[in-house]
Parts: structure tokens; sequence; C-alpha cells
């Protein structure tokens, strides 16, 4: 027997389906097919722990937007636990942008007692919570958060990992802070944050290049690319030539388009984006869950 096409969610199709008791059902259109891939996508079972860094060599063009973005899409989505940590040695604000109120200790905090941890609820006094998405915040004080190591990295990594199988972390500016050798070998896909501007542009592709030329082409080959509109995109900018040559080094190029719920500066919060904002990150969720083992 032929298998039944699901029944429709929204739009007319949903409307006929229901006004004729499910005896005409004209099934999911085009748009609500391709959603419900992607989310079947980002629901893909992650058996072994998986690390996601956002990293790209020039700062302010969409990292923790990113990181928080797609974590919060993650963490709404999947059944596991995922939680999200603010690398950033320079006052990261990775926790600022996704939890209200001021965080309970930071990253640097958890790598000096990982050894105390003993439980969920111990961990659990590191993070804040935005939706279902666990977040530990980085220090403010340059101070301190330069001072986090590789080993420490590994540390509150190793303690956050008994708990939590998707990490996501939200780096520095850069790939040269001694804690990024402890985050690169540990990660298992990398985000790329770039810009239209020709400037982000190149320094999405320089940061390809530097991670094939330092041993870490595994990631580069399955990276996605994304490229914020953090501002308006000049006339100027060939945004197809620039997507093509990103396309040519990573597995995926997806645009975040511009929102200002995301520019305020607030928190970011998936029920107040526009519908193409959700749209990207869950797009981006998608092309990272398809290479959960
Ligand atoms: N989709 C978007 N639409 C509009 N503005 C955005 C969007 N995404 C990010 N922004 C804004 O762009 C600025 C830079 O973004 P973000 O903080 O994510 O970059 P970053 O790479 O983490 O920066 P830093 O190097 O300072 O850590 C922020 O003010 C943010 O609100
Ligand atoms: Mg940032």
């Amino acid at each position: 027997m032929r298998d039944l096409p699901p029944a429709p969610a929204r739009g007319w199709r949903r409307l006929v389906h229901t006004l004729t008791g499910g005896s005409i059902n004209p099934g999911p259109s085009p748009a609500e097919q391709r959603h419900r891939e992607l989310l079947e996508a980002v629901r893909t079972r992650a058996t072994q722990p998986e690390v996601i860094a956002t990293i790209c060599l020039k700062g302010g063009i969409g990292k923790t937007s990113t990181t928080a973005g797609v974590g919060l899409t993650l963490a709404r989505h999947r059944g596991d636990r995922i939680i999200a940590l603010d690398a950033n040695p320079d006052a990261g604000d990775l926790y600022e942008r996704t939890c209200p109120g001021t965080p309970p200790a930071t990253l640097t905090d958890l790598a000096a007692h990982a050894s105390d941890v003993a439980s969920m609820t111990d961990l659990n006094r590191y993070a804040g919570i935005a939706d279902r998405l666990s977040v530990i915040a980085g220090d403010q004080e340059p101070t301190i958060s330069e001072s986090l190591s590789a080993d420490d990295f590994v540390t509150a990594l190793q303690a956050v990992q008994h708990y939590y199988n998707v990490v996501m972390v939200d780096c520095g500016t850069g790939v040269t802070h001694p804690s990024m050798v402890g985050i690169l070998s540990n990660a298992r896909h990398v985000l790329i944050a770039g810009g239209y501007a020709v400037s982000g542009a190149r320094r999405a592709e320089s940061t390809l290049r530097w991670l094939t030329a330092h041993g870490y082409h595994h990631l580069a080959r399955t990276a996605a690319v994304v490229l914020t509109q953090t501002t308006t995109v000049s006339n100027i900018v060939d945004t197809a030539a620039i997507e093509n040559t990103l396309a040519q080094h990573s597995a995926t190029v997806i645009r975040v388009p511009h929102d200002q719920a995301v520019a305020d500066g607030t928190t970011i919060s998936l029920d107040r984006l526009q519908p193409a904002t959700a749209d990207a990150y869950l797009q981006i969720a998608a092309s990272i869950a398809r290479n959960f083992h």
C-alpha cells in the first residue's frame, strides 16, 4: 500500500484536510515539507559528544549571535541536553545576549573547581538557562578570562560533557589565544562567522584556509559559513560572488538576514525573530546535526 502523505500543519491545505474530516489530504506544501526535513535533520541522534565552535579571524561579525541562535534552535527541537560556553577571552557577551540577570559563575570558575562537580545540580550552579539552552558565561575581567589555557578549557569541557552531549562554544576573535588549541582539538564542527562586507568575507575565507593549513582540514571540510547581515549590504557588494567563493572552501554557506530583534542588543529569543532569521538558524542547526554520529 502507498504511504499516505502526512496531514498538512498550516495554510489552505490544513483547512481542506480539517473541513473534509481528513478524507481529502492535499499533503504538506513544499515549504512545509522542507521545514519538516530541516527539523528531522536537527533531531539527528548524537551517540557521541558533539562540540561545535563558532570562530572567525574578525570580530563583531556574528559569532555570538550565531552561537545563541543556533544553540537555542538545537535546544528547542532536540530531546537531549545542549549547553553553550562563552570562551571569548575578551569580555564575551553570550550570557548577556541569552539569559536574564547576572551569571552565577563563569567558565574560568568552572575550570578552577571542576573536580568538585559531582552532579548535574553541581554543574548547574555555573550555568544560566535561556529557553531550554544552558549557558555558562565568560569572565568580564580580561586579566582573568585571558588566562584560560587550553588545559583549563578541556577541564571545564570534560566536566560539562558528563551531563551535556551537545556543547556550543562561542570563541573570541582570532585563533591564536591559547584556549583555541583546546577548543579546536575537541571540536567536531565549526561555524565560521562572516559578512558581506569585503573584509568580513575575506576573513571568513582566511579562517577556512587557516584551519586547513593547521591540521584542522576535517573541520574546514564540514564547516558551515554563516554570513550575517549585521548592517545593510551595499549595492556594490557582489553577494553571489562572495557566497560562491566561500562555498568552494566549506560544506555550506548560509545567510542570516538583518533582524532588528538581534540588532537591538537585548537577549535573543527565537520567538521574537523574523521567520527568515529563525529559518536561517534552523538551516545552520540542520547542517551541523546532519553530521552527528
Ligand atoms: N541578524 C542580525 N541582524 C542585525 N544585527 C545583528 C545580526 N546578528 C548580529 N547582529 C549585531 O551585530 C553585532 C555583532 O554581532 P555579534 O556580537 O554576534 O558578533 P561577534 O562576532 O560575536 O562580536 P565580538 O567579536 O565582539 O565577540 C551585534 O551588535 C549584534 O547585535
Ligand atoms: Mg562575540
